[in-house]
C-alpha cells in the first residue's frame, strides 16, 4: 500500500516488507507475500483499515496512562501478538525460536503454528522463563485422528502453551495462485517437524478430491473444548453466528480472521466482520482481530471495533528475513511506539474500553464518503 521506497533503517513495517522482497528468493516470497486467487481480501484487509478514520479527543488527561490489557486471565504489556505462520525457517535459520524469542523480550504474545519448523517444546522452553513475555499460544488444525490429535494437544499442554488456538477456516488449502506460478516447494531443512509421523488425512465424498472427509465440524470444537486442560481459541470466525455457536460450545475466546487473505478470496475483511461479531456477542467472549494490521493506528481502531487484542502475520516474517530476531524484536516496539502514539493524539489513556465514537461514521457526512469501502 505504501508507495514509499525501501528505507535503509526501517522506520514502520512495511519498509521491512520492502527490504524482505530484496533479501527472500522468489519461493518464499510466494510464500509469505501471497494471498488466495486475485488477493482482493488481502488488500480489502489493509484498506478497510485505512478507510476507518479516527475521531480524535483533545486535552484529556493522559498522565496515567499505560497499554496494558487483560487477556484470558493474563494481563498484557501491549494487545500484539504474533499471528501462527508456518515454515518460519524460510525467512531466517533461527525460525519460530527467534520470532518467538524476540516478541518474548518485547511482551508480545506469540501463537505458534501447528506447521511450525521448530520443535514446539524448544519454543517453550525460549520463551517461557523471559520475565517480560506476553501469552503463548499453540496453533492447531484438527488432522482428522482423534488420537493423533489429542497427543498433539498434550504435547503442548505439557511444554507449557497456555491456550490452544483451533484455525477453523481452512478446511483446505486456498487457490493461491502466486505460489502455484512461482511453483512452491519446501526446500530441504524446512518441515512441519511437529506433525511427524501424522496419519495420512482420510478421505471420502466427492467435493475436493475427497479431502474434505476429515474437516471438522461443530462436534469436533466440543469434542476438543471437552478435552483441552487448556482455554480454546476459535480462529477464522467472520459470521455473528458462527461466533454465537463458538461460544455455545465453549470456546474461551476467538480470532476474527480470514487468514490475512490466503484461504478464501473476496472474504470479507476483518475490519467489517470484527464490530458485528462484537455487536452480536455484546462482550460475552474477548475477541482478537487479525489482517493486515500494519500501524498503531490499525490496533487502537481494532480495539474500537470491539478487540481485546490483535494479530500480526506477515511483518514479522518479513522482519525475521529481513534482520533476524533483532528485526522481529524492532518490529514490534515500532508497533507499540505506533500505538501509544496514536493513544496519546487521541486522548485514550488505557485500552480496556476504548469507544466506537472514537472511529468517525463517514456516511454521515454531507459529502458522502469517498473511502468508506476498499477500492
Ligand atoms: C506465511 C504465512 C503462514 C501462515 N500459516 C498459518 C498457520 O499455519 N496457521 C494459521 O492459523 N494461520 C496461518 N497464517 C495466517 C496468519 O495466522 C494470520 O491470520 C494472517 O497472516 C494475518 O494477516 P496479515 O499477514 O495481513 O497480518 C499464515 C499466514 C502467513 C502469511
Amino acid at each position: 500500500m505504501s508507495a514509499a521506497a525501501p528505507a535503509a533503517a526501517p522506520v514502520c513495517l512495511d519498509d521491512y516488507e520492502a527490504l524482505a522482497r530484496e533479501r527472500l528468493d522468489a519461493n518464499a516470497w510466494a510464500y509469505f507475500a501471497g494471498g488466495a486467487a486475485d488477493e482482493i481480501t488481502q488488500r480489502a484487509n489493509r484498506e478497510a483499515w485505512a478507510a476507518t478514520w479516527l475521531q480524535p479527543r483533545v486535552l484529556r488527561a493522559l498522565a496515567q496512562g499505560h497499554t496494558r490489557v487483560e487477556l484470558l486471565g493474563r494481563t498484557l504489556a501491549h494487545p500484539v501478538l504474533v499471528a501462527p505462520m508456518a515454515f518460519q525457517r524460510l525467512a531466517h535459520d533461527s525460525g519460530e525460536l527467534g520470532s518467538s524469542f524476540a516478541a518474548a523480550l518485547q511482551g508480545a504474545g506469540v501463537v505458534l503454528s501447528a506447521q511450525a519448523s521448530m520443535p514446539l517444546e524448544e519454543v517453550a522452553r525460549r520463551v517461557l522463563p523471559e520475565a517480560t513475555r506476553g501469552p503463548l499460544w499453540f496453533q492447531l488444525y484438527l488432522q482428522g485422528d482423534r488420537g493423533f490429535d489429542l497427543e498433539l494437544v498434550r504435547r503442548a499442554e505439557a511444554a507449557g502453551f497456555e491456550a490452544l488456538v483451533l484455525t477453523v477456516d481452512a478446511p483446505m488449502h486456498g487457490a493461491r495462485d502466486r505460489e502455484r506460478r512461482a511453483g512452491f516447494a519446501l526446500p530441504p531443512g524446512v518441515a512441519a517437524v511437529n506433525l511427524a509421523g501424522a496419519p495420512p488425512l482420510p478421505r471420502g465424498g466427492e467435493l475436493c478430491g475427497g479431502l474434505l472427509a476429515a474437516a471438522p465440524g461443530w462436534d469436533d470444537v466440543a469434542w476438543l473444548r471437552a478435552n483441552a486442560r487448556v482455554p480454546l481459541v476459535l480462529k477464522g470466525v467472520l459470521h455473528p453466528d458462527d461466533a454465537k455457536r463458538a461460544h455455545a460450545c465453549g470456546a474461551d475466546a476467538l480470532i476474527v480472521s480470514n487468514h490475512g487473505g490466503r484461504t478464501l478470496d473476496t472474504a470479507l475483511p476483518t475490519a467489517w466482520a470484527l464490530p458485528r461479531i462484537a455487536d452480536a456477542l455484546g462482550g460475552a467472549l474477548p475477541l482478537l482481530v487479525d489482517g493486515g494490521i500494519r500501524r498503531g493506528t490499525d490496533v487502537l481502531k481494532a480495539l474500537a471495533l470491539g478487540a481485546r487484542a490483535v494479530l500480526v502475520g506477515r511483518p514479522i516474517v518479513y522482519a525475521l528475513a529481513v534482520a533476524g530476531p533483532q528485526g522481529v524484536a524492532h518490529a514490534l516496539r515500532l508497533l507499540r511506539d505506533e500505538l501509544e502514539i496514536a493513544m496519546a493524539l487521541t486522548g485514550i489513556a488505557t485500552l480496556d474500553a476504548v469507544p466506537r465514537e472514537l472511529l468517525f461514521d463517514a456516511s454521515k457526512t454531507h459529502l458522502g464518503a469517498p473511502w468508506e469501502r476498499p477500492r
